[in-house]
């Protein structure tokens, strides 16, 4: 694995496509609307000002804007790719009995499983993330956090590590997912090893990425599982499809549909503040800015996101996209 990162393309072919993004930034830069989530004590303490965006294509380039170096807590945008492994590792049917498909239209945080199947309904909410750990953890617990992190970093193409301090904070006020993963245990989603299906999954929600990290990873996942950068193979591509499928309609939570109708892409967000979303077979895009909405994802993540979505012809139905519409700007 080539773990060194590449530097932001500056070259004057692709001069357009990064004045849009810069310009997506400066249009954004001093919106201040939202909250940092509070609820986990150390996520309080993020730079509210901070705002980064990054646009990474397949072929390889990279376009960014703003404070995209600044690290932050990778958050539930952990989950696809936690699904991701644990198709990997399981198979569909083996995984399928543990997690379902289905948009809740609640809180991602929600104390409740589907009540027609008594699974959580999709892997992007904490119920379905906690039973996903609980299958791709390891017999010890720090192999587990290893085989995650070493995964992630062929993803983004670069060495990654945990934020403890975050982690700790998490772990200490997380007893809403413990409440979630003992109700787990009593349905049978989950096995007798709760502590340790939680630590898989506060680890891998505490892990620090910038924005570049987040779009190389979305990327990853637009270029059929492998890094555009370095040319590794990180994903098995047969599950890759599971994968965008409930970004695209679980991704955003109580927010799903809203963000289906208007930008039209597989996303996940995070309450550390990160957005990501994925042109299938173009482009991954990653947004971080740590101002929350009341449905818990980033204000100006979404402002951007759907202003590049709108102003590229990046939406899935979008009459112009025709698979590949994205590349024309790279021309
Ligand atoms: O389980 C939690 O509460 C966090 N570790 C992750 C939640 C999250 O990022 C929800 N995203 N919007």
């Amino acid at each position: 694995m080539d773990i060194t990162a590449s530097t932001p393309s500056t070259g004057t072919s692709n001069t357009q496509l990064q004045e849009i993004v810069q310009e997506t930034y400066e249009k954004f830069k001093n919106v201040d609307d939202g909250q940092v989530a509070t609820y986990i004590p150390e996520l309080g303490k993020a730079n509210p000002d901070h705002f980064g965006i990054c646009l990474a294509t397949v072929d390889g380039k990279i376009f960014c804007a703003g404070d995209w170096e600044q690290e932050f807590t990778i958050q539930s945008i952990c989950k696809p790719f936690a699904f991701q492994m644990a198709l990997e590792e399981h198979g569909r049917e083996r995984t399928l009995k543990h997690v379902g498909v289905e948009p809740s239209g609640d809180a991602f945080n929600a104390i409740e499983l589907d009540p027609q199947t008594m699974r959580p309904f999709n892997p992007m909410i904490n119920a379905g993330a906690i039973a996903v750990s609980s299958m791709i953890k390891k017999s010890s617990r720090e192999q587990g956090v290893e085989a995650f992190l070493s995964t992630m970093e062929k993803a983004a193409g670069r060495r990654l590590q945990i934020d403890h301090a975050v982690y700790a904070s998490e772990s200490s006020t997380g007893n809403r997912n413990r409440a979630i993963a003992y109700l787990m245990l009593n349905c049978g989603i989950i096995d007798t090893a709760v502590d340790h299906s939680l630590h898989q999954y506060f680890s891998q929600c505490s892990m620090l990425v910038n924005t570049k990290d987040l779009a190389m990873m979305a990327a990853t996942l637009a270029n059929i599982g492998s890094n555009p950068v370095t040319g590794d193979a990180v994903f098995d591509f047969q599950y890759i499809r599971d994968v965008l499928t409930v970004m695209f309609t679980c991704g955003l939570y109580d927010y799903a549909g809203e963000w289906a109708y208007h930008v039209g892409l597989p996303a996940k967000s995070g309450v550390g503040g990160g957005i990501i979303a994925v042109v299938n077979r173009q482009v991954g895009l990653a947004v971080y800015s740590p101002k929350l909405d009341a449905k818990g994802n980033s204000v100006r993540g979404i402002l951007a996101c759907k202003e590049l979505a709108l102003h590229l012809g990046l939406h899935a139905f979008e009459f112009t996209n025709t698979g590949s519409n994205f590349m024309k700007w790279l021309l």
